[in-house]
Formats: structure tokens, sequence, C-alpha cells
């Protein structure tokens, strides 16, 4: 997707490739951070869940776009869970950002509901893990999903986001990669 809005943390966002290109890892960052800011903007966002910090590229998009959140994001990879540390140290926003180092499965259970926002970006989407996030998120809260196009899991995740029954959902990109859902 062409990203044409400013981006404060463009260069985390290049850090994040160049890390990836030694580590050889999955970090993949996710190609607009400018569009997440504006969902947590545009929700009035104060708790904010993430899945998938990397580097912290988006979980800094996000709080950035909700100066009264705080961001609680999710990240197995020990090295990743350090790089993005420094990073929110780095940008002033280690306060409201908390990085919770562990596999998605065994963190999401120990959160409590109500957040406004969740975003996905944890390679495939699974169905069992945007069942908790439904839980997790309030009633009219917003979900985004990435990697809807990887096939596998993904493709089940994405029949249960339109059923029209749970979810109000809309695929942003033309490549149908991520949507955006409201928790009906
Ligand atoms: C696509 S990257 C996230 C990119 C990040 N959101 C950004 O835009 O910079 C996916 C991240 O999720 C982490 N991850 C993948 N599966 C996970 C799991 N089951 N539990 C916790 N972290 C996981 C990977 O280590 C990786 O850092």
């Amino acid at each position: 997707m062409r990203n044409s809005a400013a981006d404060p943390f463009a260069d985390i966002r290049k850090a994040t490739d160049r890390h990836r290109a030694h580590h050889g890892c999955g970090a993949y960052p996710y190609d607009n951070g400018p569009l997440l800011a504006a969902l947590a903007a545009a929700a009035d966002a104060r708790r904010i869940l993430e899945l998938g910090t990397a580097l912290g590229y988006t979980a800094l998009s996000l709080a950035s776009g909700a100066p009264d959140a705080t961001v609680d994001t999710i990240e197995c990879d020990a090295d990743h869970v350090r790089l993005a540390r420094e990073n929110f140290a780095a940008a002033a926003m280690d306060h409201r950002i908390i990085v919770h180092e562990g596999d998605f499965a065994a963190v999401l259970p120990t959160l409590d509901p109500g957040y406004d926002v969740a975003f996905f970006d944890g390679h495939t989407p699974v169905p069992a893990l945007h069942k908790k996030l439904h839980g997790l998120l309030r009633t009219g809260g917003t979900l985004i999903t990435a990697n809807l196009n990887h096939g596998g899991t993904a493709d089940a995740v994405r029949k249960a986001l339109f059923d029209g029954k749970t979810w109000r959902s809309a695929l942003i990109d033309e490549d149908g990669e991520t949507a955006i859902s409201v928790k009906l």
C-alpha cells in the first residue's frame, strides 16, 4: 500500500528491516504506521492491545495517535523485546507502552478486558487468538488484523470477521491484507 503520510517512526521501520536481514526472523514491519495512529486517534483510545511488537514500530505509531492511551504489546522473541524497550525509552514512551514477553496464547488470558483498540500483527492470524481478542475488546472497539492474505488459518479468521454477527468489517487494501473490524 502506498503510504504518503509523514511517518515519525520511519527510522524504526527501517531499523526493523535491517534487523530482520541479519537476525533471520519474521520481523516484517507493518507498512502504514500513520494509519494506525489515525485509527487510535479516531477511537480516542485509552487502552490499546497489540500482538507482535517486533522492534516497536507499530506500538509507537498507535501510542502517538492516542496520547492518553496505554499500549500493551506482546512479543515472544527476547531480542525483539530488548530492542523495543530501548526504542520506547528513546521516544520517551516507555511509561505508557508495556511489553509483555511471552507467547500470545499465554499472555492474553492474563490481561483485563475493556480494550478500545487491538492490532494483530503476529504472522498468520489464528481463530483461537481472535476469539480471545473479541473477549478483550469492549463492544464498539476496533480490531485491526494484518496478514489476512496469508492463507491457512487466516482464511477462517477472515470468514469470522465477515460473519456480520460478531464484527462489522472492511478490508482496507486491494490485496486483502488488512481488515478493520468493529466489535458488535
Ligand atoms: C510481523 S512482526 C510484527 C511487526 C511489528 N508490528 C511492526 O510493525 O514493526 C511479528 C512479531 O510477532 C512475534 N510473534 C510471532 N508469533 C508470536 C507468538 N505466538 N507469541 C508472541 N510473539 C509472536 C514475532 O517474534 C515478531 O516479532
